[in-house]
């Protein structure tokens, strides 16, 4: 845990043109730098630096906010890992709060897991080759398997002797002490007489690393083709290692993950070597575990594409449906990728130039329903049953998708594969759906609520445009405070006795206070939250907030958007141009006073506009005394927003 001064210090003290420049070749342009994003790919450069606010954008992919952002974007790191980077950066002492015995303990005994493995991982190295036995026998199999001397060290891949105790007994030299080596799996214990010999004995050993490139453990694969022993050993789990949170290779895919914005996933540490030997580096395995969710956000940290590459043979079929499931849950785009005649990555890699392997790629991955239905439709041929079953087997699978819209795109692909007419299929999917939700309803509310059997799943009917406008006003508002909050202006306010009169005061102060003395609610959660500290801020403070507050926010929501409305003011995304919206733009400071009041007042026209829909909806539903009390407060709402409209110059139809 960082202390709340200390990362004030630390985000003060940073020049986000001094942390992007470690990174990037960042030219001057003006007060602004200019350089290549290295988010996406591109020849000119529109990644721009801004380092009197603090902030970086790129107007080619979007992508912006602080110096703390850019570290996390760019390095993958956490909060707290970026902090850190910056503090020592610029010599900021920080103060972790203090941890507790049992803690300091248990860090110690990670720490010393970590120096068990890399001492571990060097060791094999070594042996690999320089040792007798490493040569003939550990570097001879990497080389058949036709691994480059560059590919084995680049992955750090070594050899254990078949002695039995070599390794165990160098690591007791070092100062490990027995217990330590056991608890990071390296060694186990002789029942016989408590001696230790080593687990990986006569295995060539991958080094499983984290996303900062630390070993965590191995995967030791046999060099025997007897069936007898285990293909591979790994390391059991243990305080720095746990298999379903891991993916083999990641540590080196990463960056070219998010360049390429697609995750390669294959099954073994073999087929991740050999690709990467070819030049496809974005590209990762799960070892030996059927995909886990936390795999599945390791990913979504760098991409939301994802290709399977795994095997063709049945049970690699069986793994390809599974994953593809659980990925499309977890709201991923994917595709798969069938190798002929029972080839894998790592063979067909080995077979092939590196162009012929991508093109191959890139010519054959198909997405999962075509994949998905003509497996099971060259296995179900003409039989009406198993046709049936093959039908609902994929629906049930489209059902996991999370977005509507794709949902729907993958409904229509499946129709014209299967023939099967569209209604059919979505009828189908409106049964699956329903039943979905009446287990989580049940699950949720069993002791309350009694669901209707004959009750149909119907998707409320999402008004596009009208999301859309509220958005545009609401983000006008925060866009004005953002950008002119500190700016004066002239405008006509009620004094003290209830009378008009000019007066200059802060955008910040009039702009707030106006919208709070009419009560009006952002619908947006995130506007409303930055909303609610600007004017907490205000009325504490008595001052205007610095940017920063929004641009370094914790809640990387809020400071990516800040970031994008510091940068982007008068830009105005064409969809909403569609939309015939009019967002006031201020070329000069003289339009300031009207700019302010015309997006004030279009904010309040649109609010207006939906008040006045409930009030007829109440005068509908209400009858007698109630539905006259209704009828007034409507011609109210109705006189005000025609008011609102003559000042912004607009006719109202009633
Ligand atoms: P594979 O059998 O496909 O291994 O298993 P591979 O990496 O392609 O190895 P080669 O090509 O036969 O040399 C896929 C993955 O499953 C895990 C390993 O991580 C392997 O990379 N696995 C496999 C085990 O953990 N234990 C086993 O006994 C077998
Ligand atoms: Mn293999």
């Amino acid at each position: 845990m960082i202390k709340r001064e200390d990362i004030e210090k630390i985000i003060n003290a940073a020049r986000i043109e001094e942390v992007v420049g470690n990174f990037v070749e960042l030219r001057k342009r003006g007060v602004n730098y200019i350089g290549l994003c290295p988010f996406h790919n591109e020849k000119t450069p529109s990644f721009n630096v801004n380092p009197a606010k603090g902030i970086f954008k790129c107007f080619g992919c979007g992508e912006g906010g602080d110096s703390v952002a850019f570290l996390m974007k760019h390095e993958h790191y956490t909060y707290p890992e970026a902090l850190r980077w910056l503090a020592n950066k610029y010599g900021i002492q920080i103060e972790e709060q203090v941890l507790t015995q049992e803690e300091i303990a248990q860090q110690s005994e990670r720490d010393r897991i970590y120096q068990i493995n890399d001492f571990a991982q060097k060791y094999f190295q070594e042996i690999l080759f320089t040792d007798a036995e490493g040569k003939s026998i550990g570097l001879s199999y990497l080389k058949e398997r036709e691994l480059e001397e560059e590919t084995i060290k680049r992955w750090g891949i070594g050899y254990c002797k078949e002695t039995g105790d070599d390794f165990s007994k160098k690591a007791l030299e070092k100062g490990f002490t027995k217990e330590e080596l056991v608890n990071a799996g390296v060694s186990l214990v002789n029942s016989n007489d408590g001696s230790l010999y080593d687990r990986f004995r006569g295995r060539v050993c991958f080094p499983i690393y984290n996303i900062g490139g630390r070993v965590l453990g191995f995967s030791a694969r046999t060099l025997r083709t007897d069936k007898v022993k285990a293909k591979y050993v790994n390391s059991p789990e243990s305080l720095i290692y746990s298999k379903g949170k891991v993916l083999f290779g990641l540590h080196l895919a990463k960056n070219e993950i998010v360049k390429q914005d697609e995750c390669f996933l294959v099954e073994g540490n073999m087929d991740v070597v050999m690709m990467n030997q070819n030049a496809v580096t974005n590209v990762v395995a799960t070892s030996g575990t059927a995909l886990t969710e936390e795999q599945i956000r390791l990913i979504k940290r760098y991409t939301k594409n994802v290709t399977l590459l795994y095997d063709g043979d049945s049970a690699g079929i069986k793994a390809t449906f599974k994953a593809v499931n659980l990925l499309l849950e977890q709201g991923l785009h994917v595709k798969t990728l069938l190798f002929p005649n029972n080839e894998d990555p790592d063979s067909f890699a080995r077979k092939h130039t590196q162009d012929e392997f991508k093109n191959f790629i890139k010519n054959n991955a198909e997405n999962f329903i075509l994949y998905k239905t003509n497996l099971l439709l060259s296995d179900a041929q003409d039989d009406p049953i198993k046709r049936a079953d093959l039908t609902r087997n994929i629906v049930e699978t489209i059902a996991l998708v999370p977005d509507l819209l794709e949902r729907d795109a993958y409904l229509q692909q499946c129709s014209k594969l299967l023939n099967v007419k569209e209604e059919i299929l979505g009828s189908e999917l409106a049964k699956i759906l329903k039943n979905k939700s009446l287990k989580t309803n049940f699950k949720q509310e069993n002791t309350e609520q009694e669901v209707q059997e004959n009750e149909t799943v119907v998707e409320k009917p999402i008004d596009v445009k009208e999301i859309e406008k509220e958005y545009i006003v609401e983000r006008a508002i925060i866009s004005l405070l953002f950008n002119y909050g500190n700016r004066i202006t002239t405008q006509e306010i009620f004094n003290s006795e209830g009378i008009k009169e000019k007066k200059d005061l802060y955008v910040a102060n009039f702009v707030v206070c106006d919208i709070i003395s009419d009560d009006i609610a952002f619908k947006h959660k995130l506007f409303n939250e930055i909303f609610t500290i600007y004017s907490d801020f205000i009325y504490n403070k008595e001052s205007i907030p610095e940017l920063s507050l929004f641009t370094s926010n914790q809640n990387q929501e809020i400071s990516k958007l800040a970031t994008d409305l510091v940068m982007n003011k008068y830009s105005i995304s064409p969809k909403w141009e569609e939309n015939e919206i009019k967002v006031p733009q201020p070329d000069d400071i003289e339009t300031i006073d009207k700019y302010v009041r015309d997006t004030l007042l279009d904010f309040k026209l649109y609010k207006i506009n939906g008040y006045i829909k409930e009030i007829e909806e109440q005068v509908f539903k209400t009858q007698g005394e109630e539905q006259l009390e209704w009828l007034k407060t409507l011609q109210r709402s109705i006189n005000i927003r025609n008011d609102i409209a003559k000042q912004l110059g607009r006719v109202m139809i009633p």
